[in-house]
């Protein structure tokens, strides 16, 4: 594709001075590809600058930009040397292909106690790790909805994995998000945390609480469901655009419609279902134990792994 002569930034558009180039920033549209890929109409209503010179923008950011392209190869040894963070049990790793994935929601669905935040505690620790060891030698960002966030359980489990408990906790960035807008907000603002702080991996325990409390009652599931699909949609860009994993829990509803089986079914309905790459149905087995369910991967096949919760963390 031809490159447009000089254009390098948005203050390089045709049409576009500093004025209209900060309010296209401060809109959102910050990089030429995001300018390429928007509608005259959107650009004009959202910056107030007009559509005819939104249009020549457009065209021209759409001739600056280069669709990129990259082989299969290639897309497969970037996936690999991305790496991925191990669970703690072999047989878990294994189930989900080595790990929970970057570039990717891993959801784990399930009733109280199932495991689902002893899991986030254990991939907060190993995403510290280095490379070599499991890990993805980054930060953590945690969103804690439920208040159930665990500074004791991530010593111990810190402590179990040969890391110093401090620096761990150090390099965990808690927000512990009251409301559905501290939830959404925490997401949106976060493309500077990730990179100021090498954050390599987002929890987010549990995505749905906060949504269902609020939204309970209401006449229409609309709105609801509007807002935790752009939430979800921002948790997929920020994977995809910083190479990291996020990790989410999901409360289950019991499901009376179904007589046979398992009568129960995650929240959030579809929405879910297509976002979460990796889909872990998790139940309490016999004793200590944890069965592990992987109900949807693109990659692997379906089955189950057991799994301990430990002091330790998560184990065989
Ligand atoms: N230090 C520990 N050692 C062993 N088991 C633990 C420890 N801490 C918590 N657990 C187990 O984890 C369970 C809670 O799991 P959790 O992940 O919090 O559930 P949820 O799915 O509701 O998030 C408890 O019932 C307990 O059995
Ligand atoms: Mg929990």
């Amino acid at each position: 594709m031809a490159k447009e002569k000089g254009v390098k930034s948005i203050e390089d558009l045709p049409g576009i001075g500093p004025t209209s180039a900060q309010k296209l920033i401060t809109a959102g549209y910050d990089t030429l590809d995001k300018v390429a890929a928007a509608l005259a109409g959107e650009l004009s209503d959202t910056t107030g600058i007009s559509v005819e010179v939104a249009k020549k923008a457009i065209e021209g950011a759409k001739q600056a930009t280069t669709l990129e392209f990259q082989t299969g190869t290639e897309a497969y040894e970037t996936t690999k040397a991305l790496g991925k963070i191990s669970t703690g049990s072999k047989s878990f790793d294994d189930l989900i292909g080595g790990g929970v994935e970057v570039k990717a929601i891993t959801e784990a669905y399930g009733r109280f106690a199932s495991g689902k935040s002893q899991i986030g505690f254990t991939l907060t620790v190993n995403a510290q790790l280095p490379i070599s060891k499991g890990g993805l030698d980054g930060a953590v960002l945690f969103i804690d909805t439920e208040g159930t966030f665990s500074p004791e359980r991530i010593e111990s489990i810190a402590k179990a994995a040969d890391l110093d408990p401090k620096k761990v906790l150090e390099n965990i960035f808690l927000v512990r998000a009251q409301t559905t807008e501290q939830q959404i907000l925490t997401a949106e603002r976060a493309d500077k945390l990730i990179k100021e702080k090498n954050i390599k991996l987002i929890v987010v325990d549990s995505l749905t609480s906060l949504f269902r409390a609020e939204f309970l009652g209401r006449g229409t599931l609309n709105e609801r469901q509007q807002k935790l699909n752009a939430h979800i949609h921002k948790l997929q860009m920020l994977a995809d655009t910083h190479n990291i994993a996020v990790y989410i829990t999901n409360q289950v509803m019991d499901n009376p419609g179904i007589l046979f089986g398992d009568p129960t079914t995650p929240i959030g309905g579809n929405i879910l279902a297509h976002a979460a790459k990796t889909r872990l149905y998790m139940r309490k087995g016999k004793e200590d134990k944890r069965i592990v369910r992987l109900v949807d991967s693109p990659s692997m096949p379906e089955g189950e792994a057991v799994i301990k919760i430990t002091t330790d963390g998560i184990r065989d």
